[in-house]
């Protein structure tokens, strides 16, 4: 299983350090919210930028946004390693295309209520999908179990469809939930609050690994 922490609940004011402390995660999930798509706001382009200065991780950017096609080419960095849009915004096909216009992996995400289907007409194009565990907005809520379907169903897409995107999850991980993605095939679990409620997070990365 690779690991990739979300910032989201780390201490932003200890930003380097708080980047060092998670050093050997496979990935960095940044949460990007414009107060509309979630009711939330998290951070933009500049602090992301700050982010990817002092990480040696490639970044995972997912895109709780509206409008992702306005903001992608915000996010291209030398480390962007995948930036995902959801289904339910506006503009998709569209922006799938900017994103692969800079090389970039396309990841595309569904909240907990939208169905696995509302994903096939672009799935070809994903290099990861981004299965919402909790409803986005938020870290530190609890894991919705009947997420799991979704990721079993994706693993069976996957096989039929003969395509190699990653399977991905995001929200309330910790060494229980982490146990279960692993079983129904998930290949990426973000891990927020769990991880940085610990005090040794090099430990945390490895155990839930
Ligand atoms: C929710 C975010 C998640 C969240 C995960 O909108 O996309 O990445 O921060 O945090 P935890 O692990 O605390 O659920
Ligand atoms: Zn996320």
């Amino acid at each position: 299983m690779k690991i990739a922490p979300s910032v989201l609940t780390a201490d932003f004011s200890n930003l380097k350090k708080e980047l060092k402390s998670i050093e050997n995660a496979d990935y960095l999930h940044l949460d990007i919210m414009d107060g509309h798509f979630v009711p939330n706001i998290s951070f933009g382009p500049a602090i992301a930028k700050e982010i990817e200065k002092n990480t040696e991780l490639l970044l995972d950017v997912h895109l709780m946004v509206t409008d992702p096609f306005n903001w992608v080419e915000k996010f291209v960095f030398p480390k962007t390693k995948f930036i995902t849009i959801h289904t339910e915004a506006n503009k998709v096909s569209e922006t799938i295309s900017l994103i692969k216009k800079h090389q970039i992996g396309v990841g595309l995400s569904i909240k907990p209520a939208t169905p696995v289907r509302d994903l096939l007409p672009y799935i070809k194009d994903a290099a990861l999908v981004l299965v919402m565990t909790v409803e986005p907005g938020f870290g530190g809520q609890s894991f919705i179990m009947s997420s799991l379907d979704k990721v079993k169903d994706l693993v069976i897409i996957r096989k039929e469809m003969k395509l190699d995107f990653v399977i991905e999850v995001d929200g309330g991980i910790n060494l229980e939930t982490i146990a279960l993605c692993r079983d129904a095939g998930v290949d990426i679990a973000v891990a927020g609050s769990y991880l940085f409620n610990q005090k040794d997070r090099i430990q945390g990365i490895l155990s839930l690994r």
